[in-house]
């Protein structure tokens, strides 16, 4: 439980301009692919985030020499006083991604003992692809205890994923680089974090080509070289900032964000009536009238994203007209919505499909957070709502989203926190 909750009180347009962090999910992937290192690395733009103070904690637990400067977000990491292949339950739960060590360690070790992954409650999240790419590559892989262990001699094979899961491709993209021979992945993820990835283990000297294609060629490297990195902008917090500047019909420029990789929500938004321009390394967002309803589907890159399909429900509680909204990817991700319905939403959720029929006004009222995007959806409902909104447990959006208050707060937002 957390000892504070947020207040916001909401129908202010936010305006001005804001900076975009480092990406979450390219950090929780580069992070543990040093330790195929041999030597220190450097890594730029991180996000000062509670996933990535975890994944230190875990170096750190392991032998490795980590230091997080969150003022420049740059972490140092020495992999070479790596002494232990064991990760046990209490630091692998705090976060999904705790899953990448055995990747890492299995490539680094020969062998990982990993304990079963945390993170958001969206659904029922198997890893059997990851197991299955494992054991391609020569891996032994057994569970028990709350354990996942993957041992072996790694040599190159061909992997071809039943579906096309982020997580399978970069475990096993992370356990194939120094694995003997050529790994080819097939139907693989095409996630900008990916390609993120695949770059930083080319810039430690490592042979990755075809990452951002559904055909991954992997050829294992004996030894990776130090690498001074700097991880892409997050392109789930752009998102999501630029959701919540439509939602107050407000004005905000975005910095130092990709603009190409938010194109299945730009074209979302342009289709509602939003006003977004496209610049070098910035995006800004205005109104330009009101707001229709539009469907949306969530599929995999370049598809619309899961991660943005919570704000984008709220956002169209408020929409003329009606909205039908599918989720694929994970069975749980309308919590928010229920959450909403104390607001005055007007939704209807039938398995993976959520009628919303716009209203003209939702109100403010007491909601939880369930997960960390439904965290941001219910700020962003916050910032919409007439009167206060009070949110209770908001640490769950701090995995995700570095400094999103001050951020907000910057642009005008009347958001602030209160002991419980
Ligand atoms: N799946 C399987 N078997 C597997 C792996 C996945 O059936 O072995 C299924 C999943 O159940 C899901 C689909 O495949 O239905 C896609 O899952 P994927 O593996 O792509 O998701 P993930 O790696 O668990 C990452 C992000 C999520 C993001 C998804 C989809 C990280 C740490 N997590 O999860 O991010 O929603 O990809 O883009 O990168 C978030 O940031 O809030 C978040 C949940």
């Amino acid at each position: 439980m957390d000892d504070y909750k947020l207040l916001i009180t909401g129908e202010i347009p936010l305006t001005g301009d804001t900076t975009v962090s480092g990406g979450k999910n390219t950090a929780v992937a580069v992070i543990p692919a040093v330790l195929l290192c041999d030597e220190p690395c450097v890594l730029d733009n991180l996000p000062d985030i509670e996933d990535v103070r975890v994944l230190s904690d875990i170096l750190l637990s392991l032998g490795a020499t980590v230091t997080f400067d969150s003022v420049n977000k740059r972490m140092t990491i020495d992999p070479r006083g790596v002494t232990s292949c064991t990760v046990p339950y209490k630091l692998t739960q705090k976060m999904r991604a705790s899953y990448y060590l055995l990747g890492a360690l299995l490539a680094r070790c020969g062998e990982a003992n990993v304990g079963y992954p945390g993170g958001c409650a969206i659904g029922n999240r198997p890893f059997d692809q990851h197991i299955k790419g494992f054991q391609s590559l020569g891996a032994e892989v057994t569970e028990g205890g709350g354990m996942i262990c993957a041992k072996g001699s790694l040599h190159g094979s061909t992997v071809f994923f039943d579906r096309a899961t982020v997580g399978g491709t970069i475990n096993v993209m992370l356990a194939a680089a120094k694995a003997k021979g050529l790994t080819v992945l097939c139907n693989a993820a095409r996630e900008p974090h990916i390609v993120d990835l695949a770059n930083f283990l080319n810039s430690m000297g490592g042979s990755v080509k075809g990452a951002g294609t559904d055909t991954i060629r992997i050829k294992g490297m004996p030894h990776l070289h130090q690498s001074h990195y700097a991880v892409i902008p997050d392109q789930i917090e752009t998102g999501t900032l630029m959701i919540a500047a439509a939602a107050t019909k407000g004005d905000v420029t975005i910095h130092g964000c990709i603009p190409t990789h938010m194109e299945a929500l730009t074209a979302k938004l342009l289709e509602m009536g939003v006003s977004v321009t496209d610049m070098d390394d910035a995006i800004r967002v205005r109104p330009i009238g009101p707001h229709r309803a539009v469907n949306i589907k969530t599929q995999e890159y370049p598809g619309f994203p899961t991660d943005l399909q919570q704000p984008m429900s709220a956002l169209l509680c408020k929409a003329q007209g009606n909205s039908m909204v599918t989720e694929t990817i994970f069975e749980s991700r309308f919590k928010h919505l229920n959450e909403m319905l104390r607001m005055g939403a007007h939704v209807r959720i039938a398995e993976q499909t959520a009628w919303i029929e716009g209203v003209q006004e939702l109100h403010g009222a007491p909601v939880t957070v369930t997960d960390l995007r439904a965290g941001a959806a219910l700020v962003i409902a916050g910032l919409m709502a007439a009167g206060t909104t009070e949110i209770y447990e908001p640490g769950l959006i701090e995995r995700g989203y570095e400094h999103i208050e001050r951020k907000l707060r910057h642009l005008g937002a009347n958001i602030r926190r209160e002991p419980v």
